[in-house]
């Protein structure tokens, strides 16, 4: 894979994976991105430019599309609108990024003969119960709960459909949540890193017993490749690390890896519909792929992450302010009227 075309590249998968083709490849790489305010372009900074070629369009622009899709030899597919309180209150973003984004896409590779990678959420599978001894894997049955998840779980089954009524070259993979460098202050961990660093209290949505599966961004990249490498067309492949923890566990390392006390957060209005827990089993990745997460230590992952957000902090300051104002101007509030 010389050449590949990274849609949502500026965002904060799509740069944590450029970074790591660079690191552990030679390939050439031209990112396709819409710069919403989910970007950022100091992500990409300090990248050989004579490997790294940014361009700033929309992957529902059709003529950009074709002119870009032929020059590669595979398209890695990031680019959406990803944010779960975002889609409660403007889903049709949601709907033209995620599903008439990746129908261009598809129809440009399908066009034009190039390989796909289709990057997934394991949100399309729905929720689990906490005490569920199942997790999600390649079979479980599509349930998505919001309209981002309802979003992506649309574009997979086009990428699939793709697949067997036109014989494209594609493969999938659904992915459980991501930390690390980079990551939009909207998104829970850097929230709350940031709110630490800004003197502002943390927030946690409901009772905190919610379950998320980590994954250092890092690992989610290296798996990627793998999967370019390696994949099988038309295969679905699943990415976790076994980083099971409830959001008040890991508001509590935060609180506790930057110096505050555990009790130092306020409980705000819960997210609507707010799924309970996500769970992957990466078995078939791990057995017939050979991929292995680096960062089974979540405490030692968000340390190092607290530790780029506090060096990094030109990255952030702008956007911190636009964010907690659009958290207020979404007045969610609970049954007795607590906002976020
Ligand atoms: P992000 O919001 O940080 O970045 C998304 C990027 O896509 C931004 O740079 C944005 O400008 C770009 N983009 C949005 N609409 C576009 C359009 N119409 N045309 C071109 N570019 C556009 O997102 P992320 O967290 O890096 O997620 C990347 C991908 O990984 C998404 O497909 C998401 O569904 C998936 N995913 C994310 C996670 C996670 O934990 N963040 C987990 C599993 C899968
Ligand atoms: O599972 C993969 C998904 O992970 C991706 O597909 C999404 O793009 C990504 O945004 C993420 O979705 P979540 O909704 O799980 O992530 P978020 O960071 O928004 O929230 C994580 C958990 O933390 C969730 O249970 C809600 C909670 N939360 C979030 C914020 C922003 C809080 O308790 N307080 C907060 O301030």
């Amino acid at each position: 894979m010389k050449r590949i075309l990274v849609t949502g590249g500026a965002g904060f998968i799509g740069a944590n994976f450029v970074h790591h083709m660079i690191a552990h490849s030679d390939s050439e790489i031209t990112v396709l991105d819409k710069m919403t305010y989910a970007a950022n372009r100091q992500s990409l900074e300090g990248l050989d430019s004579k490997r790294v070629n940014v361009v700033v369009g929309d992957i529902c622009d059709y003529v950009l599309v074709n002119e870009l899709v032929p020059q590669h030899d595979a398209v890695v597919h990031f680019a959406a609108e990803t944010h779960n309180d975002n889609s409660l209150h403007d889903p049709r973003s949601f709907v033209n990024a995620n599903i008439l984004g990746t129908f261009e896409i598809l129809e440009a590779v399908r066009n034009h003969s190039v390989r796909l990678h289709h990057i997934s959420t394991d949100e399309v599978y729905g929720d689990l119960e906490l005490d569920d001894p199942q997790r999600f894997t390649e079979s479980t049955p599509y349930k998505p709960s919001s309209p981002y998840s309802a979003s992506k779980a649309s574009s997979d089954l086009l990428v699939k459909a793709w697949v067997r009524s036109f014989g494209i070259e594609a493969t999938l993979s659904n992915c459980s949540n991501n930390y690390g460098p980079y990551q939009h202050v909207e998104k829970f961990i850097p929230r709350q890193i940031t709110n630490i660093l800004a003197g502002q209290r943390t927030k946690l949505y409901g009772n905190g017993k919610n379950v998320r599966d980590w994954i250092h961004a890092s690992d989610h990249s290296s798996a990627v490749k793998r999967i370019l490498e390696s994949g099988e067309s038309g295969r679905t492949y699943l990415i976790g690390a076994d980083g099971e923890r409830n959001n008040l566990d890991v508001l509590c390392m935060i609180l506790s890896l930057m110096g505050k006390d555990e009790n130092e957060f306020e409980r705000v209005a819960d997210r609507p519909g707010h799924d309970l827990r996500y769970a992957i089993d990466s078995t078939v990745l791990r057995t017939e792929l050979g991929w292995r997460p680096q960062y089974t230590n979540l405490e030692h992952g968000l340390e190092q992450t607290i530790a780029w957000y506090r060096e990094n902090r030109s990255w952030w300051e702008s956007a911190k302010a636009q964010t907690e104002e659009r958290y207020r101007s979404q007045h969610v509030t609970d049954a007795v009227g607590v906002a976020r």
